[in-house]
């Protein structure tokens, strides 16, 4: 059984309804359940579920706010998965904990590979990389997966503005100059859902990896890529307009290329991520036609 915090996010409602759906057997605990910083907390749902397989999908996200926000960013991205981590431990049970592509400074001209030197550029990307420090120094048993632009029907993500957007402007002014790999949760939750067996089973895979959709692109592609997949739906027609991260200011900076690399998850575990487009495609349509299932 895989014991599953951090339900309520759009990672963690995405695992939840594909473990239904392919008969896994897997507890869901949102944040109201179970705070990851409570260790009391934490020991009583391992007790309570014993779980073969602990999947951390809970986090702080909130990229810009966590430069003010430091003490909540820590607490969510450094302490919670130390917690979780030093339980794990304790209970012999493996990790897979959920990190990012931020932890990277951008500065690199191709791909970046696990063993790339990490330097954040921003508070989120610091309690990022000091998260997954604390779950490679407490838990033995951990699979890092770094992701990166991440999206899906559930929650608050990039794909869903883009909607919201083109369904009132005519034009979209978009980051032309940052570079990525979208990774859909669907996508994300499949492959955590199927290596959980062989991380139960104690296959000495342990270690960080890079899994993301597979090719890259820009914000503008991406949002290009979205508003055409909603045109047909929506007959709407925006012009998604190029512009640079310095037209469009944010409290924290972001990597000017954070692409993956994600060759080493493939070569252990034998498969990839998902095509962004075709993911983005496929959830732009879902939304569109079935838009009163998803509130919010
Ligand atoms: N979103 C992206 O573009 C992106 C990119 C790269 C990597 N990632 C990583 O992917 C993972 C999943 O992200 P996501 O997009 O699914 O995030 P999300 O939608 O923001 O969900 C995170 C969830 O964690 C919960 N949470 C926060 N602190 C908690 C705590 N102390 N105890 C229990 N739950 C807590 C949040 O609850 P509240 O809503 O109540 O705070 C929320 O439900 C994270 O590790 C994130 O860092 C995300």
């Amino acid at each position: 059984m895989i014991l599953l915090f951090g339900a309520g996010g759009q990672l963690g409602r995405e695992l939840a309804r594909a473990s239904a759906a392919g008969g896994v057997p897997l507890v869901a605990l949102s944040r109201v359940d179970t705070d990851i910083t409570d260790a009391t907390a934490v020991r009583t749902a391992f007790s309570r579920h014993k779980p073969s397989v602990v999947a951390n999908a809970a986090a702080y996200t909130k990229v810009d706010a966590a430069e003010t926000e430091t003490e909540a960013a820590r607490q969510g991205n450094e302490i919670g998965p130390a917690v979780l981590a030093a339980a794990s431990a304790a209970a012999d049970v493996p990790l897979v904990h959920v990190s990012t592509d931020y932890v990277f400074d951008g500065s690199k001209e191709l791909a970046y590979v696990e063993h790339d030197p990490i330097a954040p550029i921003n508070a989120y990307g610091r309690t990022k990389a000091a998260g997954e420090r604390a779950v490679r120094e407490n838990a033995p048993k951990h699979v890092i997966l770094r992701t990166s632009w991440v999206y899906g029907e559930f929650g608050q993500n990039f794909l869903k503005t883009m909607l919201k957007l083109a369904a009132t402007r005519d034009e979209l002014r978009v980051v032309a100059d940052q570079h990525g790999c979208p990774t859909s949760t669907a996508d994300l939750a499949a492959t955590i859902l199927s290596i959980a067996p062989r991380l139960a089973a104690n296959e000495n895979v342990w270690g960080t990896y890079h899994y993301a959709g597979s090719g890259a692109t820009t914000w503008h592609g991406f949002a290009s890529r979205i508003v055409a997949a909603q045109a047909p739906l929506t007959g709407r027609t925006p012009r998604v307009i190029p512009i640079t991260t310095s037209e469009f200011p944010t409290a924290a900076r972001r990597p000017a290329n954070s692409v993956l690399d994600c060759g080493k998850f493939a070569r252990v575990f034998g498969f990839g991520g998902r095509p962004w487009i075709e993911e983005t495609d496929r959830i732009t349509r879902a939304l569109l036609t079935a838009e009163e299932r998803h509130v919010a």
